[in-house]
């Protein structure tokens, strides 16, 4: 295995942590040569991810991809200069599928492999290259929020994170989900809810703001979660007029949206007292993708002199683009991964293994 900081070609990145799989080829720049997200979407009629039929999925998908993503950006799989997967966190089959498919292919090459921390892949999107104004240098504030995280995250340099908060509970994308359910829209609920939202009165339904003004930036979701809960189960089973779904899911989305401010009015203050130089917010996670969530995050930022920034929402859900990414980041410091790596169904952020030496 070579490792060093000479990258010798393009990048090849897996993502297989939940229900997306995903490739793609990145140049040693980080331009993205070709890329391709396949969302599962046998898991609908469960309401939620079954790891089982996941691993399955990524099993069929997987190679297929690889071809796909490898022809289009006309590179062989002997001229890139690394191939990486998401290992950890995530559902261990999934996992298992993509990291051994990546090392399989380093070894066959004689290529350096990358055992990538998906919520570190989360952290960097911000970095790739034509993103973010200037680039997004060390260090910035993330809010990750997705379906399985929900967490402050002082980005203060390659391998270094600092949680500041998390969520007590459910994740906000967790919320999103369990409420559109609750509704009867589809899965993954957020989006339908967000377009549902749009159409209806979010002032009608009082609904709590777990821990608003609480100090610390950890999040909570299951009083909002249960309130809402409480005034659909008034209505008779499936007998909830539109009209009232819709104010219900405004007023919720709402909520949602306030209590994401408050918390990162929390987290940026305890940011700046370890950071004073930072000067950026940054949120990834599906739910970044949902503009309530967005606008809220861009006012509170402005306010405190901090520039927002939030990927294009094709980039804010789970994709092989910020895997390969990662990847570059870490040969780029010589940081390249043993081949007997093992996926791990936890790997917080904040672990010793992930500090680049
Ligand atoms: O990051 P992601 O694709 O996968 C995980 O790592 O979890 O996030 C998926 C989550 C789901 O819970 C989905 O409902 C939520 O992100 N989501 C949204 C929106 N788009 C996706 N939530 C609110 N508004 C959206 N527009
Ligand atoms: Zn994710």
């Amino acid at each position: 295995m070579r490792n060093s900081n000479e990258i010798a070609g393009p990048v090849l990145g897996l993502e297989s942590s939940c229900d997306e799989t995903a490739a793609a080829v990145l140049s040693v720049e980080g331009t993205v040569l070709a890329e391709a997200v396949l969302s599962q979407s046998a898991h609908a009629r469960f309401g939620g991810v079954v790891p089982e039929i996941a691993a399955r999925a990524h099993l069929a998908h997987l190679p297929g991809l690889v071809a796909q993503v490898m022809a289009e950006a006309r590179v062989a799989f002997a001229d890139l200069g690394g191939v990486a997967a998401s290992s950890g966190p995530g559902l261990i089959g999934g996992l298992i599928v993509g990291s051994s498919f990546a090392k399989g292919l380093a070894i066959m090459h004689d290529l350096p492999f990358v055992a990538v921390n998906h919520l570190e892949a989360h952290a960097l999107t911000a970095r790739l290259p034509g993103l973010v104004e200037g680039g997004a240098p060390f260090p910035y504030l993330l809010l990750l929020l997705s379906g399985g995280h929900c967490q402050c995250v002082a980005v203060e340099g390659l391998g270094r994170y600092v949680r500041l908060g998390t969520t007590i509970d459910d994740a906000v994308g967790e919320a999103f989900d369990k409420v559109a359910k609750m509704l009867g829209l589809g899965w993954p609920g957020g989006p339908p809810l967000e377009r549902l939202a749009a159409t209806g009165d979010a002032a009608r339904f009082a609904f709590p703001r777990p821990l608003r003004g609480r100090a610390g930036c950890d999040f909570s979701f299951s009083g909002l979660k249960t309130a809402v809960a409480q005034v659909v189960a008034a209505y008779p089973p499936g007998a909830l007029p539109g009209r009232d779904a819709a104010d219900i899911a405004a007023g919720f989305q709402r909520a949602v949206a306030e209590v994401m401010a408050d918390r990162a009015k929390h987290a940026l203050q305890a940011f700046a007292a370890r950071n004073p130089a930072g000067r950026l917010l940054l949120v990834a996670g599906g739910v970044a993708a949902n503009q309530a969530v967005r606008t809220a995050l861009a006012t509170v930022a402005a306010a405190r002199g901090f520039t927002f920034a939030a990927p294009p929402p094709r980039l804010c859900g789970d994709n092989a683009v910020m895997v390969a990414w990662t990847a570059l980041e870490r040969l780029r410091a010589g940081a390249a991964s043993r081949l007997d790596h093992a996926p791990r169904p936890r790997w917080p952020l904040d672990t010793p293994d992930m500090v680049v030496a």
